[in-house]
């Protein structure tokens, strides 16, 4: 039998909520392929563990992770009692960074029984490649003066490495789709960065002469997103915006709770990371009543990532007919709690 050492990070807020109930759905699949084992290490890192100890993970933290087949985590985040700048840049941004995660993978289509609020979904399905290493979250800036003279500096900064890896992994990705990449640019106002990165895609886009190619703004794209975004395919992105796009991505499926995502180490040396699109909805917290799709969704991914797709498969087909037959949370219409939609996922996974 093979057994896959899973690090856990349930993280903060609904991370809590929906992460074991997402791991009860794991071990049943896990059960009914009967070749496989998930064997988890749950780390309790998490803003109350910063409280605590002084630092959002341990001192050894990375290093554990490193030794393990996948990163499963909830979300981070508890602005009321630690700074999110803090809390995520040693926590969620330091894993992405230090596994090089350098590509994060963010699908969004249109789901039948949820009520996108588009007049017309058309039944969209594209995916966001984001650029997850560096752009305009990058550490180079600073701040100085204060009072009325103050001046924050914040660089972005596009290296070529980057920047053409992830615009190649977006083009296989559309060898295997619909054959289309969309580049969000902004060319037109950031001076540098964007002519850059229109012109490694377009000196790319010659070794891909099948796929189609077109670049647009991303204050445009976002307009598109809502007005046809059935005509999109691939979106490439950098970090920023692929972070923007993926919550209208979300919106315009019917919620932002039921988002997937996917942080990929390309080299196979650390382990790659899955973890929703949402974040630790303070608002909602400790109420029971998050949706776990997203998660779930994620969990998904993590399957197909190691291999299991026929699992992978069979989650994504109990989640969509758990939907069809109207088990719900209530920020897509429904009314049943996180339990209830876990239990049912469940129950329809055994029924197959
Ligand atoms: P959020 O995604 O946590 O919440 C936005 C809205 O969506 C809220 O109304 C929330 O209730 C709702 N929502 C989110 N997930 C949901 C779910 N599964 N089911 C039902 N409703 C859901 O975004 P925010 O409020 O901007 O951020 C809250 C905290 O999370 C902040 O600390 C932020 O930095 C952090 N955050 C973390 C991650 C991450 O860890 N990957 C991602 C985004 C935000
Ligand atoms: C996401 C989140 C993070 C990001 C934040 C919490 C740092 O919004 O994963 O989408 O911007 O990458
Ligand atoms: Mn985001």
């Amino acid at each position: 039998m093979d057994q896959l050492d899973i690090s856990v990070i349930p993280g903060d807020g609904i991370g809590k909520e929906i992460v074991p109930a997402t791991l009860q759905v794991l071990d049943t699949l896990a059960d009914l392929h009967g070749g496989v084992k998930f064997r988890y290490q749950t780390h309790p890192w998490s803003c109350e563990y910063y409280l605590e100890h002084g630092r959002m993970m341990s001192e050894d933290g990375i290093e554990q992770l490193k030794q393990t087949n996948a990163i499963f985590l909830g979300a981070v985040g508890n602005p009321q009692i630690v700074p999110d700048h803090i809390s995520l840049w040693g926590l969620l941004i330091k894993i992405r960074r230090e596994c090089e995660q350098v590509i994060n993978i963010r699908p969004a289509k249109f789901i039948e029984g949820i009520k996108s609020p588009l007049a017309e979904p058309n039944h969209f399905d594209f995916i966001v490649v984001r650029e997850n290493s560096e752009g305009e979250y990058s550490e180079s800036g600073g701040r100085i003066h204060s009072g009325k003279d103050e001046i924050a500096v914040q660089n972005a900064i596009f290296t070529r490495k980057a920047t053409e890896r992830t615009i190649r992994y977006a083009f296989k990705l559309a060898q295997t789709r619909k054959g289309r990449v969309t580049s969000a640019t902004k060319s037109n106002g950031i001076v540098h960065s964007m002519p850059f990165w229109d012109g490694v895609f377009n000196e790319l886009s010659a070794e891909f002469p099948g796929i189609e190619t077109e670049s647009n703004h991303i204050d445009a794209l976002c307009a598109f997103l809502v007005s046809k975004a059935h005509h999109f395919d691939v979106i490439v992105a950098s970090n920023l915006f692929g972070d923007i796009l993926t919550d209208l991505g979300a919106a315009i499926m019917g919620s932002i709770g039921i988002a997937p995502a996917a942080n990929i180490n390309l080299t196979g040396q650390y382990p790659s990371m899955f973890e929703p699109v949402h974040g630790s909805a303070p608002d909602i917290v400790g109420r029971g009543i998050a949706n776990p799709i997203g998660q779930l969704w994620t969990g998904k991914m993590m399957l197909d990532h190691l291999g299991l797709n026929e699992l992978g498969t069979l989650l994504l087909r109990a989640i969509e007919d758990s939907i069809a037959e109207g088990v719900k949370t209530r920020d897509i219409g429904g009314s049943s709690n996180t339990q209830e939609v876990i239990t049912h996922i469940n129950s329809k996974i055994l029924s197959y």
